[in-house]
């Protein structure tokens, strides 16, 4: 079935612009080709899926695998998928590159280590650090929101909860850095940050072997299921994957979510009001809102078919990959009503900001935590905190995976 034809042309994918604004692009692939086959940056074709209904139903797909060795052009496309240097073995049995029985098996044992109570005993921790990075600001009347906040925050919670040594922080938070800035760029510098990453990780689970703690990482050495333990291999790619997979999409949360606050001053006063009543009910349905409206994770890692399908109306043959593009599924005004107003208060918010089906993301209690005490703390310690400069002037990093700010100048009464 071809490309129906339409009386608007269609906006062109992956330039400045569509960094800067991909959701008219998103809103004309909806209605005119929801299940697109396109060309991206990197020479690779993949198909595009941007109605909420046949992004959910992808998700949930078991012949959509998360193999790449499933990829038609697998030689191809291997190091494409936006994790730097996947390229690697070792790297290749994190959760979201396979499919069950492994990835079954995987986040069962996992999921004993990382559980919702680890989490919620982790608030405190996050209160204190998102005060101590405040703090670094807040005499000073400005900050760039990303980089002093928004980026250092979630790489210090994950390695605390991992149980990295404080000492050793600003070196993951440097080789993060790498990871964020040159994404897709530079191989040399990424691969060399995944690599002392990867060392660092070996030899700190080695170590939490001999003298396991009260950490993630001692955690997931401690996991069995029927007797089955993760090997050393296992458990730091999960490390790796914990980190990975939970520093740029929280960076992107907090960063997205605070610009449409700063962008939408009467939603985020109802929010700051309802904060000073000490009701954080609105904060809950806000953060959610927030990752629905502009949310950090714009196309879900990639999928590939293991045969023949249909989707959308669209033949798809073995071997393509899919990309569900979790943004444009999340403005569908099929699914949510008016999808492209902020309404902190909206109910009725199945968003899928953080995927469906197995591969739902591990880290949403964490997120989520991050997230609310993030926002929380800067709208109360910072009431009047406001953009600085014109937000046309504010360059996004749209990568194929993620969306976010490069910077976040803001200004406010300094604390005294
Ligand atoms: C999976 C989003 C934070 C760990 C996912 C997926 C999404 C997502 C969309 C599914 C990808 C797919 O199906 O292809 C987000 C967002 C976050 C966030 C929006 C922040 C706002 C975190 C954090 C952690 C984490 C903080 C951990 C510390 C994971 C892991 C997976 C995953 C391990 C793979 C799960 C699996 O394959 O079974 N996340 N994530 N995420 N996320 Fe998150």
């Amino acid at each position: 079935m071809p490309d129906q034809p339409s009386a608007s042309p269609m906006p062109e994918l992956f330039t400045w612009e569509f960094a800067t604004d991909p959701y008219p692009a998103y809103a004309w692939l909806r209605e005119h080709s929801p299940v697109h086959r396109t060309v991206l940056p990197s020479g690779v074709e993949a198909w595009l899926v941007t109605r909420y209904a046949d992004a959910r139903q992808a998700l949930a797909d078991q012949r959509l695998s998360k193999n790449p060795a499933h990829h038609a052009g697998s030689a191809h496309a291997k190091g494409r998928t936006g994790i730097p240097g996947e390229r690697k073995a070792e790297l290749m049995t994190h959760l979201l590159n396979i499919d069950p029985p492994d990835h079954t098996r995987l986040r069962r044992l996992v999921s004993k280590a990382f559980t919702p109570r680890t989490v919620a005993e982790f608030a405190p921790r996050v209160r204190e650090l998102t005060d101590g990075l405040i703090d670094r600001f807040a005499t000073q009347g400005s900050a760039d929101l990303i980089h002093d906040f928004a980026f250092p925050l979630p790489i210090y919670a994950i390695c605390d909860l991992l149980g990295v040594p404080r000492e050793d922080q600003d070196d993951f938070r440097d080789w993060a850095g790498m990871m964020i800035r040159h994404g897709g760029g530079p191989r040399g510098g990424v691969a060399r940050s995944v690599k002392k990453m990867r060392a660092y990780l070996a030899e700190l689970i080695h170590r939490k072997r001999e003298a396991p703690g009260d950490d993630l990482i001692s955690g997931l050495i401690r996991a069995s299921d029927h007797g089955e333990h993760l090997t050393e291999n296992e458990a730091a790619a999960m490390a790796f994957i914990l980190l990975f997979a939970g520093f740029e999409t929280t960076v992107n949360l907090i960063g997205n979510g605070m610009y449409a606050l700063l962008r939408h001053p009467e939603q985020r006063e109802r929010l700051q009001r309802a904060l000073a009543r000490g009701d954080e009910q609105l904060l809950a349905t806000g953060v959610e809102e927030l990752l629905r409206y502009d949310g950090p994770v714009e196309l879900a890692t990639w999928r590939y078919a293991t045969e023949p399908l249909t989707l959308g109306g669209r033949d798809i043959a073995a071997g393509d990959p899919v990309l569900v593009v979790l943004a444009a599924a999340d403005r569908d005004p099929e699914r949510f009503a008016d999808p492209d107003t902020l309404d902190l208060a909206r109910r009725d918010n199945q968003h899928l900001g953080y995927g469906h089906g197995i591969h739902y993301c591990l880290g949403a209690p964490l997120a989520r935590l991050e997230g609310q005490t993030a926002i929380a703390t800067l709208l109360r310690r910072l009431p009047d905190v406001r953009l600085a400069g014109d937000p046309d002037d504010l360059r996004w990093r749209g990568g194929l995976i993620m969306r976010g700010l490069r910077t976040l100048p803001v200004e406010f009464a300094a604390e005294t």
